[in-house]
């Protein structure tokens, strides 16, 4: 791993370089990343391979992500198909301790011990067999590997389709699927994309949803305390049903909304049921037509019990947001990561291979909602190809200046995620941290210094960046540290795990 620029407040000049020039990483040091996790570790003590891990850094990374592509030689179509592994790395005074756990799934555990594969993937994953093996074979398997976070006592290995795992928070060992004390109905879908209230209300909360996707949708918004004695109880709960499809991977919030994309998609399941395609090969986008932007009152907000507001949203398919909040006029601000078209990966397409140019690119883009008009304009605010992004999460949901998020090391054109970059959402300017030419980046995740988090007058950007790093080099994973405000390297800690490419994280404070 090299460090490339750790300012890049580029010229055009590097611009137009960069533009010009081909790829820079190695194929086969991309596709090394995909394996099963072979290993399951508990409390290794880890020292840093360079630098020094700050000493201030006190609580736990958690993360998730697929941990199983292959079995019996038979691989997962997507990697979104593979089984949920649970990776926590345990911050104390300038110590770190790593535990990896895959989440014990009624399907990982059926596979296990069959030694193939039994389920269907809903991105694309067929069990041997072929069509015939597969048609009318409708059973989703709950592979729990998409977020993972800290709810009261518990740890949640969280999975859209379906009810979270619970999880010992120490031992990442698996209780098994909760309901959350009777909140959610048996096999009730439960967003993988909670978003974290840092107090517009008072106390902290968990905000989140669930979707019953149909000719009609049902959207169900739950708000859940997260400190004191209350921690993990449900507050606020309301549900809302919509017109058409809902394709829903996730939302932002203010203090008075939360903000879903309903994206210009429809579904049909017929190759789905005929054991053709997995269920999310079976969406497809509407070109030429506009989703919608959703905005559902918060049961404390401002607008509490009034209907949804329904707007038109401009062209172009959203799995993730940045940020939302609330400007001084009124109008709601949405950032997000647009793609030009839903990207799929087709039926005969073998994923280690995919060409990167048949894909669109992701990239930021603000939308300014005028709830008096229902009209929306559009601004990029960065052309670079990027995903994964966040900010300061004490500033969820208000008018965050910075985003931290992962980054093609080319500025143009769809490129595998290989840098880290801070975006001064004011002035435009980056910071990049990169990986290139052999390292590739999961999500990034923001964690405030703790003298800085809440506090009034501090810089929003005090604080560090922790990012699991795929090492083409050694075939193995590297937890990155940067220093949040400069971007400059902290330590590197080479990991004894090799992970392939994750999903989402969270950061659970001491
Ligand atoms: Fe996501």
């Amino acid at each position: 791993m090299t460090v490339a620029p750790s300012r890049a407040s580029r010229s055009e000049g590097l611009d137009a370089a960069s533009a010009l020039a081909g790829p820079a990483y190695d194929r086969a040091d991309w596709s090394s990343a995909f394996r099963n996790v072979g290993v399951e570790l508990s409390a290794v003590p880890l020292v840093a391979t360079r630098g020094t891990i700050p000493s201030e850094l006190a609580g736990t990374l958690y993360r998730n992500g697929p941990g199983r592509l292959e079995r019996g030689g038979h691989w997962v179509h997507h990697p979104f198909d593979g089984d949920g592994m649970i990776t926590a790395l345990r911050f104390d005074a300038g110590t770190l301790q790593l535990s990896n756990r895959f989440v014990r799934t009624q399907g990982w555990l059926a596979e296990e011990e069959a030694d193939k594969v039994l389920y269907r993937g809903v991105f694309g994953t067929q069990k041997p067999g072929g069509p015939i093996a597969n048609a009318f074979d409708l059973r989703l398997k709950n592979i729990a590997n998409t977020q993972v976070v800290r709810l009261g006592d518990q740890l949640l290995a969280l999975w859209e389709a379906s009810s979270p795992h619970a999880l010992d928070p120490e031992t990442l060992e698996t209780k098994g699927i909760t309901l959350l004390d009777g909140v959610l109905k048996p096999d009730e879908a439960f967003s993988a994309h909670p978003r974290l209230d840092p107090g517009h209300h008072g106390e902290p909360r968990l905000v989140t949803f669930g979707v019953k996707a149909g000719p009609t949708s049902t959207v169900r918004l739950m708000e859940f305390a997260t400190t004191g004695e209350q921690a993990g109880q449900l507050i606020a709960d309301d549900s809302y049903s919509f017109k058409g499809f809902a394709f829903l991977h996730d939302f932002a919030i203010t203090p008075n909304w939360a903000v879903f994309l309903q994206n210009a998609v429809a579904f049909n399941p017929l190759g789905f049921v005929l054991g053709q395609k997995g269920a999310a090969q079976c969406l497809s986008s509407k070109p030429g037509q506009q989703g919608q932007f959703w905005l559902v009152p918060r049961a404390s907000g401002a607008f509490a019990g009034q209907k949804p507001r329904l707007i038109k949203a401009p062209e172009g398919f959203v799995f993730h947001h940045l940020n939302a909040f609330e400007d001084a006029s009124g109008e709601v601000v949405v950032d997000s990561i647009f793609y030009a078209d839903f990207p799929s990966i087709g039926p005969d397409v073998d994923f280690r291979t995919i060409d990167f140019d048949s894909l669109p690119e992701g990239q930021l883009k603000r939308c300014r909602i005028d709830l008096k008009t229902a009209g929306v304009s559009l601004e990029l605010l960065e052309p670079r190809c990027c995903e994964f992004a966040m900010v300061n999460p004490a500033h969820q949901g208000l008018a965050a200046r910075y985003g931290w998020m992962a980054v093609a090391e080319r500025e143009h054109g769809n490129d595998p995620l290989q840098a880290i970059e801070k975006f001064d959402l004011l002035s435009g300017e980056r910071r990049v941290w990169s990986a290139s030419p052999r390292g590739f980046v999961n999500e990034p995740v923001m964690v405030p210094s703790p003298q800085a988090s809440g506090a009034a007058g501090q810089p929003e950007d005090r604080g560090w960046v922790l990012v699991l790093v795929w090492n083409g080099a050694r075939c193995a994973s590297d937890l990155v540290i940067l220093d949040a405000a400069t971007m400059a390297e902290q330590a590197v800690v080479e990991l004894p795990l090799a992970l392939p490419y994750g999903l989402h994280g969270s950061w659970s404070p001491a």
